[in-house]
């Protein structure tokens, strides 16, 4: 059973494009099931440097194809951008090594036009989009009137289509006061992308089954996060679409059965960016500490908007109940070298709310804004751990805390990360 589902256990920026770099280099396919360029997943070839928003960062390994799967919503223009940009980076994508699904729905500038209206009218309870249209694509599929990757075969109809759908976005801006788009200038960009993306449409889901039987190993690359997912996350601060395993499946058109490995992506702290309920946040200098400084690497801003990343203790409540949505096989922790230099780490181990004691988050995001997380204490480290290879190169307290997580989680952890290159990786 060759497919591995990757999936972000926190809200988004685990580090999965690493982790999913790591494991492309054993996969033959990497396929992306939900999101769009809302994602941002950097990764550290030599002195490269590649920020993927919408193509899986499978594409940096010669042999892997990869997929965009019918979950997704892809903004054609800037699919042509990442594309062009990948070229110049010294990786041409061939039509052969990227299939778009003809059943992905697209994002138009009607959608970012009234992703930035939508956000306008919440106020102060905005939930801190990335502005890329995501919201409104998922609405109009599930209001079954989107705009599909396929329609780009029909050059005149998807130029109606498309001026349709502008029109119709312009009078809702209207009734906001918001300036209306020009429909052909909208339009002429879109047609552009349309005709540089048809040899790459395809029946993505048919191609995976076939491969799939014919042994091929699949990797299911998840975008954001489990507490990010539209069913499981901190609703109504979530994203429009499933990255949690499950949306896998529908994501791709794959069966349950053809999983054997669910790989859980976490950093060793936490952080979120946009709005809503964050229990362990920190708003001093540890957490600053966390979020890096311009000298450091893991400057903890947004690949997608360049936002802040707001930061704080691991939880390990909203972890365990990641691998339980999820069913983690294993846990991938990433950025343990940040951690280096504290004399002690806390970690939420349960939740306090109302006099009693939670092992799992609440549903509802104004209960989970008022939970306070119960920390444990453990021993911190000092040593830099860039250079760690495997668990012996690891100072004992940081084998104690990553011990201490597989415990909460009673997942097993199956490598951490010490740093942003390939190889800064310590495999158990
Ligand atoms: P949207 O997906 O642009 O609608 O944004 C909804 C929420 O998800 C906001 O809080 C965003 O900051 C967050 N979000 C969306 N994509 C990502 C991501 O790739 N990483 C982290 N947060 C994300």
């Amino acid at each position: 059973m060759p497919a591995t589902i990757l999936v972000g256990a926190q809200w988004g920026d685990e580090g999965k494009g690493r982790v999913a770099d790591w494991l492309a280099a054993e996969s033959d396919i990497v396929a992306r099931y939900g999101g769009g360029d809302n994602a941002g997943h950097t990764v550290y070839v030599g002195d490269q440097v590649f920020k993927l928003h919408m193509v899986p960062s499978g594409i940096l390994h010669e042999r892997v194809v990869c997929v965009l799967g019918n979950g997704m919503v892809i903004n054609p223009v800037n699919l042509v951008k990442e594309i062009e940009h990948l070229a110049q980076m010294g990786v041409p994508v061939e039509p052969a090594r990227l299939l778009i699904s003809a059943r992905a729905h697209l994002i138009t500038p009607a959608h970012i036009a009234l992703d930035r209206a939508s956000e306008q009218a919440r106020g102060s309870q905005a939930i801190g989009t990335t502005l890329r249209g995501i919201g409104p694509a998922y609405l109009d599929k599930t209001g079954r009137r989107g705009i599909r990757a396929g329609e780009m075969l029909e050059a005149d109809r998807f130029a109606e289509r498309l001026r349709d759908a502008i029109k119709s976005a312009n009078q809702t801006l209207a009734a906001q006061g918001m300036e209306p788009l020009d429909v052909e200038q909208a339009v002429e960009p879109y047609c552009e992308a349309a005709a540089r993306l048809k040899p790459y449409i395809a029946d993505t889901a048919v191609f995976l089954y076939e491969r799939l039987r014919a042994g091929a190993r699949v990797l299911c690359e998840g975008a954001q996060g489990t507490l990010l997912d539209v069913d499981h996350g901190s609703y109504p601060f979530v994203t429009s679409s499933s990255p949690t395993a499950g949306g896998a499946l529908t994501g791709l058109g794959i069966g349950p059965g053809a999983v054997d490995r669910v790989v859980g992506a976490a950093k060793c702290f936490s952080t979120r960016v946009g709005s809503g309920p964050m229990p362990t946040e920190l708003h001093d200098e540890v957490g600053d500490r966390l979020r890096g400084t311009g000298e450091h690497f893991w400057d903890e801003y947004g690949t997608t908007t360049g936002r802040p990343r707001r930061c704080g203790w691991l939880d390990g409540v909203m972890l365990r109940y990641a691998a339980a949505i999820n069913g983690f096989t294993e846990l991938v922790l990433t950025k343990l070298d940040v951690l280096s230099g504290f004399t002690a780490l806390k970690l939420a181990v349960a939740y306090r709310l109302d006099g009693q004691t939670l092992a799992f988050p609440p549903a509802a995001a104004e209960a989970l804004e008022r939970v306070e997380p119960i920390y444990e204490t453990l021993p911190g480290w000092q040593e830099n751990l860039s250079q760690a290879r495997q668990a012996a190169d690891l100072p004992e307290a940081a084998l104690q805390y990553i011990q201490r997580i597989a415990a909460l989680c009673e997942v097993p952890v199956s490598a951490v990360s010490v740093g942003p290159e390939r190889d800064q990786l310590v495999r158990f």
